[in-house]
């Protein structure tokens, strides 16, 4: 009887957070509103932190970013309206014969030294959970084998000209089987896919229809998205190029359906929000909304800030010098940020056509690394806390431990006279305060000095930052304090608090 009811409730449960087809078959349909009806798989929310990699023909020239093609023109006729356009056309006067043709890049992309078990270390070494390649960017260039499911990649995919390799397949293995150092979790793989192609004429043909033609979604872009998750099992499809047409057009509403209810990633899986006009920053698992998408307020829909380790460019690109890198001061801070307002953060590296990794990729992604085996307690399975928005902007953020039993201040500024102000939690008889990364360091007590900043129970705290030396410091750039015994910890309802505040 108890075991029945306990089934009965289970299937309740079940049919609350998934809808049923009509003829009874566990699935989603072609809408948005069934698409967006389904739970974001935990490990996304709980990653917080991924690994981004441009890699294509683009990285031959690596010159002004993996646009190159877009600004020099089909055949290198683009008008000479702006900058980019003109220095790129110079460049290939200066390096190129007359009779050059962008496919030609393509013979040059050997990936010689590719190593994608070397990747996948680096990757798991800087703390990332997941890793999401180019499948394939708005050159059109296919990064894997897509000879037999996409006929018309013909002559344009890296196992027939360049690598010889299935780029996708190589990186997709070796990610899969590698643990992170941080979570001794399994790294998960995922693909970058571009919907549209800048110079594919099956495209331009779909696009002088005025998008009532489908040729080139038929025969190219789905055919793509289907071999790709059917080959790699990607759990991240992070779609892009979207932005001509809508979302009919592109097919995309069946092709996620498919993907969540018949793919064998259908229970894991997440996408984006890349998807037609009128899914971006509406539709997705979570948004992207814009490159380097960074809100300075909780957004409740799950999120994704894609950045670049440089300011200007996502693939390989030699003539940036080194003001042109972010440091890791700044991709921690971003990191923090995130997580504290609900995204993930996806880092973005560019490979060099030979396959290797320029070191100020690998010392950048050791530092955040490093940083994230002293603090990874407060990011990894955290949540936001509501009350974050109350504090100086960017200088105290909060996350809370999963079981909701920790509130994790992050601050990434050190206070002068080493006493730290807080606004937001509500301290009790109880409430104990230590340094993330300590009790390694030091023997004795961990536990920090605090005192009301006003009122007894009433929120604002001061706390006594620990004196440390440059020797016993756990960690750069920002530091973390767990509290234990927060009066406003597991508030649902703060929407009352708020207005008393602020
Ligand atoms: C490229 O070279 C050709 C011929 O040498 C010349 O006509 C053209 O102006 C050059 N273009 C640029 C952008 O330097
Ligand atoms: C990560 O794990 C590898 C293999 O277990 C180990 O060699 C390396 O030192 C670790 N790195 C960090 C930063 O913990
Ligand atoms: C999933 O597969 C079932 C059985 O083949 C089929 O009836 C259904 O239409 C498929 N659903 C989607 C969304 O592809
Ligand atoms: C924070 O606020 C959101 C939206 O008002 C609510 O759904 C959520 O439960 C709150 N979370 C906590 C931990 O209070």
């Amino acid at each position: 009887m108890v075991f029945g009811q306990r089934i009965k409730s289970l299937l309740l449960l079940f049919t609350l957070q998934y809808p049923f087809k009509s003829g009874g078959v566990l699935g989603f349909e072609a809408t948005w509103e069934s698409l967006d009806s389904r739970p974001l798989p935990n490990w996304y929310d709980e990653a917080k932190f991924g690994i981004f990699i441009h890699w294509g023909v683009f990285s031959v020239p690596s010159y002004k970013g993996e646009w190159f093609w877009q600004k020099w023109g089909r055949n290198g006729d683009a008008p000479s309206t702006n900058q980019a356009t003109e220095e790129i056309k110079a460049f290939v006067n200066k390096t190129e014969l007359p009779q050059f043709a962008y496919a030609d890049y393509a013979h040059r992309f050997d990936a010689t030294l590719y190593d994608p078990e070397h990747w996948a270390g680096v990757f798991a070494q800087s703390g990332a959970q997941y890793v999401v390649l180019t499948s394939k960017h708005h050159e059109g260039f296919c990064n894997w084998d897509s000879r037999q499911a996409v006929p018309t990649s013909w002559n344009w995919n890296s196992v027939e000209v360049g690598p010889k390799r299935d780029l996708v397949g190589e990186l997709a293995h070796s990610v899969k089987k590698t643990m992170s150092n941080q979570t001794q979790k399994p790294l998960r793989f995922g693909l970058y896919h571009s919907l549209y192609e800048w110079f594919n004429p099956l495209y331009e043909h779909d696009k002088a229809n005025k998008f009532q033609s489908q040729t080139f979604v038929k025969l190219k872009t789905m055919p793509e998205l289907y071999d790709i998750v059917e080959k790699y099992q990607p759990e991240v499809i992070w779609s892009d190029g979207d932005w001509d047409a809508h979302s009919d057009y592109w097919d995309s509403k069946q092709f996620l359906a498919w993907y969540a209810t018949n793919s064998t990633v259908a229970k894991t899986g997440v996408w984006n929000d890349r998807w037609g006009k009128d899914a971006m920053c509406h539709h997705g698992s979570f948004l992207t909304c814009q490159d380097r998408y960074l809100p300075d307020k909780i957004n409740h829909h799950k999120w994704e800030n894609a950045l670049t380790i440089t300011s200007q460019s996502w693939g390989y690109d030699r003539s940036l010098t080194l003001k042109s890198y972010y440091t890791a001061e700044y991709l921690i801070h971003a990191l923090i940020q995130t997580v504290a307002y609900n995204g993930n953060m996806l880092l973005n590296v560019g490979p060099r056509a030979d396959g290797t990794l320029d070191p100020i990729f690998e010392e950048r992604l050791t530092e955040i690394g490093s940083w994230l085996s002293v603090n990874g307690d407060a990011i990894y399975g955290s949540r936001p806390w509501n009350h974050t928005q109350h504090e100086p902007a960017s200088k105290v953020f909060y996350t809370v431990s999963q079981q909701n039993k920790v509130l994790y201040a992050l601050f990434t500024e050190w206070p002068e006279d080493s006493k730290l102000q807080l606004k937001s939690p509500v301290p009790t008889e109880s409430t104990k305060v230590h340094m993330l990364g300590l009790p390694s360091a030091r023997k004795e007590s961990i536990d920090l000095r605090w005192s009301h900043r006003g009122e007894a129970s009433k929120a604002g705290m001061t706390i006594q930052l620990p004196a440390l030396t440059p020797r016993n410091i756990p960690c750069q750039y920002a530091w973390i304090l767990a509290l234990t015994g927060i009066g406003n910890l597991g508030e649902e309802d703060v929407a009352e608090e708020e207005s008393v505040v602020s």
